[in-house]
Formats: structure tokens, sequence, C-alpha cells
């Protein structure tokens, strides 16, 4: 009964102009070890659960990237949206057709773009969590101890004390302000969301009828339709008219059914070039450096990344990103990556 869902329609906005609304992120061997971010993660689900039991939700934009990508899936096992909603209706669309498939489905939801030093650690984790999501109406997310007040992700409050090493989560804080984070950090009892959820599909589908009402109801709307001819069109005409909102704040933040597995096996989100930046080997002046011809003075904890034969000469920066990658250019300060995402979106940067 144990079935993964990958999403992969995000455009990873924050780390352009590497990751294109064309081609973002999760599809890019970030890391150049010949795998996309998207393949490493379908090859780590493969040792959980069978491969006919993995499903990869995206924008129909991407699905022939998808498909090229991953040799074994099938065209059944590709769910497509028609727009972009974000998380919530992304994944209430998925569980209401994994659910006509199986209504006993156990499911791990789980993002495409993040990298993940110790699978063991990882498959262990994963495991124990579908074990206990199979007879226990609750929704578990994997949460990884925070090592800086990084606005970027969702803060979980946790009971330090465990049944069966699962946590009872207290409060869910998605994207909290700076000054928040820095508290977060310094209280001690709470880790990163790490956007891995497992539940079974009762469960989010529950979550989502007591939380997120106008989603469930829009996507029960077409239940007799999952899984036969009628499908495509209904989810045409329907899901653009779903509330764009992400799971962490339609459901995460809401339900008080919620448990947390502490799970470090070296994960990194990617999400952001200071992200990347974390787990980057670095020179004396604590740059991270890719670039071809650079000549290089009096510049320290920056990231400088020069993706084509350009010759670059570069003094005098503290603490900043420099990107040149295609026809775009990026020079900004690296303590306020966050805003890249928000400034790509007001540019309609769509390239
Ligand atoms: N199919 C589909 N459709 N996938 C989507 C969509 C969509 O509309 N939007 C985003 N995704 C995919 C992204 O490709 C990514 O793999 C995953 O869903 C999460 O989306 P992000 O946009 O990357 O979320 P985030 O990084 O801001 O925040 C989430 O992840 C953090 C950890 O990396 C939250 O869950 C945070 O709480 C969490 O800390
Ligand atoms: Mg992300």
């Amino acid at each position: 009964n144990n079935y993964v869902l990958i999403m992969a329609g995000g455009v990873g906005s924050r780390f352009w102009p590497k990751s294109r609304n064309t081609y973002p992120k999760q599809f890019l061997d970030i890391l150049g070890i010949g795998k996309s971010l998207l393949q490493l993660t379908y090859d780590r689900f493969l040792k959980i659960v069978p491969a006919e039991n993995i499903y990869i939700v995206t924008n129909s934009q991407y699905s022939d990237i998808i498909v090229n990508q991953l040799k074994g899936i099938s065209l059944e096992q590709l769910i497509c949206e028609p727009s972009r909603n974000n998380t919530a209706p992304c994944i209430a669309y998925a569980s209401f057709k994994l659910n006509s498939i199986n209504p006993d489905a156990n499911i791990v939801v789980a993002p495409s773009d993040h990298f993940i030093l110790h699978e063991d650690i990882f498959t262990k984790k994963v495991t124990q969590a579908l074990n206990y999501t199979e007879n226990h109406n609750v929704l578990v997310t994997l949460g990884i101890s925070p090592t800086r007040p990084d606005t970027g992700y969702g803060y979980i409050k946790y009971d330090t004390a465990a049944e069966e090493g699962i946590h009872k989560v207290i409060r869910f804080t998605e994207k909290p302000s700076l000054a928040k984070a820095k508290e977060f950090l310094q209280a001690g009892d709470y880790l990163w969301n790490a956007g891995i959820f497992i539940w079974k599909v009762s469960a989010i589908l529950k979550g989502l009828k007591d939380h997120a009402e106008a989603i469930y109801t829009l996507f029960q709307s077409g239940n007799e339709v999952y899984n036969t001819s009628d499908e495509q069109s209904f989810i045409n005409e329907n899901y653009p008219k779903s509330p764009n909102i992400s799971i962490d704040y339609a459901i995460m933040e809401q339900a008080d059914n919620v448990y947390t597995i502490p799970a470090d096996f070296g994960w990194s989100d990617l999400g952001t070039w200071a992200s990347l930046y974390e787990s980057a080997p670095r020179n004396d002046d604590n740059n991270v450096l890719s670039a071809k011809q650079l000549h290089i003075k009096d510049t320290s904890n920056s990231i400088i990344h020069i993706n084509n034969d350009k010759l670059a000469i570069i003094r005098g920066l503290d603490n900043y990103i420099v990107v040149d990658e295609g026809n775009a250019l990026l020079i900004y300060p690296k303590d306020q990556e966050q805003e890249i995402k928000e400034v790509v979106r007001e540019m309609s940067i769509t390239f």
C-alpha cells in the first residue's frame, strides 16, 4: 500500500537565473554529478517502494522533460496540472486520484529538488514514518535540526518527549520573519520542515476537508472521473479555479494531528544560492567560486558562478552573489536573497 508522490512542478525562482521557468531547478544537474535532482529523488525512492508506485505530479509544461529523465516511468504515473496553484491543490488532486486507485494508499509526498547525503538514514526514517502512518490518522513530516535563521523554511515546534521516535508537533510556522526565525533557533525545540510528508490518503483528505474546504470541495466534485477518460477535461476546467496556496499554510499550520520524526540525513534544500553555498567547498576567503576565467581580489563570503567562457574580474565584494548564466546576470546581496523570488515574479521573467 506504500506510494510515493514526487512534486516536480515548482519554478525554483529563488535560484534564478540558473533555474528558469522553462527548465526549473529540479531538472538540472545542480551538483554536477551526472544526474538531475529529480533523478536523484526518484532513485532514492526506488529503494523504498516498487517503481510502479512512484507518481510524479507536475505542470503539464514539464511532462516531456520528465519522461526523458525518468526512463522507467509510464504516462499513467505522471499527474499533470494545467496551471500553477502551489502545493495544496497539487497534493489535493493527486490524493483524490491515488484514493481512487487505492483508498488504503499510504503516501510519501516529497519535493523533487533536494539533496540528501546519507541515503541509508533517509530510507530508515521514511520507512519508520510509513509504518506509523499505516495505522494512525496523523500527518507526519520529517524534521531537520536548524543551523541558521533561514526564513525560507517551515519551523516545527515539537514535543521533545516521543513515543516510538514520533514527536507531537506543538506548532508549525511557515516562513517566519527573521526575528521569529532567530527566536526559534535559540529556543532549541524547533526543527525545520524538510517538506517530506508521510500520511495515509484518508488522513490528508480529512485534513483538506477540515482546513481547506474550498480545495477539498473542488476536487471532491470530480470523484467519479479520476482515472477515467473524463479526468483530463475535468481537471483542465477545474484545476485553475483552485485557491493558490501551499500545503504548509493550508494544512500543516492548521491541523492538530501533525507529528514529526527528527531526521538528520545530511539534508540540503538547495533552494537558494546561499543554501547551495552551505555545502560547497570554499576558498581561503570563504568564497564559493565556479568560473573558467576569474580574476578575484579583496572579495569574501561570496558566491561567484560564471557559467560561460567570459573572463570576469571582481574586486571588493563581501557577502554577494554573482551569477552569470545564459542571457542573464544576477548581482545581489547574499543576505537578501529571499527577495529574488519576488523580484523575478515582479519582472514576470518567464524565460
Ligand atoms: N506539482 C507541483 N505543482 N509542484 C510544485 C508546485 C506546483 O504548483 N509548486 C511547488 N512545487 C514543488 C517544487 O518543485 C518543490 O519540489 C516542492 O513542490 C516544494 O515547493 P517549493 O516552492 O520549493 O517550497 P519551499 O521550498 O518554498 O517550501 C517548502 O519546502 C521547505 C523545505 O525545502 C515548505 O514545505 C517549507 O515548509 C519547507 O521548509
Ligand atoms: Mg523548495
